[in-house]
């Protein structure tokens, strides 16, 4: 047995695996031999994904739909997975609405709140005291954004949320290192996937260009191996956040900076 498998398996839990990056963590998992639940509200793209896998590799499958935008989803994820030894939780599910704060329905954005936040803390929660209840060792990788590292104007709702959980993966980094959790956060910068097509903004005047799904996903399983608390994947990404984020820029400037480019990035679509 490999000792990524070893270690994270036999199950993960991917939520978000319908498309995008959260497909491309079940199909690098299943290439690493783990057997997968996958979650999502579109079934029928997991069914189909998790056929593919299975014969691909050998590996078993259950698909779950979940609105994990919902309040109560544990018992559906606990119906789903309580006989399952479940050694990784990839809470990767995530939703990013743009536009002007004040004039966002208070509802859409509280649903943000609910999947884009207080999800990722009951499966982290949830998942964590599976793995330490059983004595085992396991990881929880979670997914924010380049958002979370300043406000991001007219994107508000979304960055605080990233924020949150890059804040929380960074914490249990260290609070579950003496019970053999490995715990990181995966902040992607643009990453070529449905995301980038669907929100309502011209992605094409973005500072760094979108980064293939695959690439940010093999970066991220190999910083959970190490432990690293966070991963920023891709050299230009990095570079962006070094040097705008932390050394030529004030975090006041970086905000700026970033209100001007969402500005123009949204207005000629939502005017
Ligand atoms: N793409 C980027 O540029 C980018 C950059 C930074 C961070 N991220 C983060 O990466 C993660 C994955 O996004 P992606 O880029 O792969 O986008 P995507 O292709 O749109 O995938 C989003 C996934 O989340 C699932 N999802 C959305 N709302 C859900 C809900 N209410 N309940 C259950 N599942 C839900 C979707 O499945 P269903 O529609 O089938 O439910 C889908 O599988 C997100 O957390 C996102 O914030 C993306």
């Amino acid at each position: 047995m490999n000792d990524f498998k070893q270690t994270y398996g036999p199950w993960a839990v991917v939520t978000g695996a319908s498309s995008g990056i959260g497909e491309e963590f079940a199909r690098q998992l299943a290439s690493k031999g783990l057997n997968l639940v996958l979650v999502a509200r579109r079934k029928e793209k997991l069914d189909a994904l998790g056929e593919e896998l299975c014969m691909q590799h050998g590996i078993d499958y259950r698909s779950a739909k979940v609105d994990l935008a919902d309040t109560g989803i544990l018992d559906a994820i606990e119906t789903a997975t309580h006989d399952l030894d479940i050694g990784l939780l990839v809470s990767n599910a995530g939703y990013a609405k743009m536009g002007e704060f004040l004039t966002l329905p208070a509802e859409e954005l509280e649903k943000m709140l609910r999947l884009n936040v207080v999800t990722h803390m009951e499966l982290s929660h949830y998942f964590g005291n599976r793995m330490v209840s059983k004595g085992r060792k396991g990881g929880l990788l979670l997914v924010s954004s380049m958002a979370a590292f300043q406000g991001v104007p007219y994107l508000a709702n979304y960055s605080g949320a990233k924020s949150y959980i890059l804040n929380l993966g960074e914490s249990l980094n260290n609070e579950l290192k003496d019970k053999g959790i490995d715990v990181s956060v995966l902040v992607p910068g643009p990453t070529d996937t449905e995301m980038m097509t669907s929100v309502d903004a011209d992605m094409s005047s973005m500072p760094m260009p979108a980064m293939p799904a695959s690439q940010a996903v093999k970066e991220a399983l190999q910083a959970l191996e190490r432990n690293k608390p966070y991963l920023v994947p891709g050299t230009l990404n990095r570079l962006m956040v070094g040097l705008m984020g932390r050394r030529l820029l004030t975090r006041g400037a970086n905000v700026k900076m970033w209100g001007t480019i969402m500005k123009r990035t949204l207005l000629p679509v939502s005017r």
